[in-house]
């Protein structure tokens, strides 16, 4: 849960792994090798089984994550998905690369 292994900037909550918690900016490329995970928001969907909270599923090799793009145990992938650098110039404008310290 907090995120320990996980490749995101210190400037993120590490529990929801974004700097606003409504707002999540992800790399969407699986980190087992490099899918890109399907945005799945929905509870139990036939297709994800009884058990699906809601997440990101990969639909390769079947990783799951949860909705902060942490990674469930024995996936196939080994970390949670990439939080990249990223920082707000306004409230309406995110500028993805560039840190809060403008790095
Ligand atoms: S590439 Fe996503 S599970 Fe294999």
């Amino acid at each position: 849960p907090e995120s320990k292994a996980s490749v995101q900037p210190t400037y993120v909550d590490p529990e929801v792994r974004s700097i606003k918690p409504e707002i999540l900016i992800l790399v969407g490329l699986c980190t087992h090798l490099g899918c890109s995970p399907t945005f799945r928001p929905e509870v139990a969907p036939a297709d994800l089984g009884p058990k699906w909270v809601g997440g990101y599923f990969c639909p390769c090799h079947g990783s799951h994550y949860d909705l902060a793009g942490r990674v469930y145990k024995s996936q196939p992938a080994p970390l949670n998905l990439p939080v990249p650098p990223h920082s707000y110039e306004s409230d309406d404008v995110i500028v993805i690369g560039v840190d809060q310290e403008n790095a």
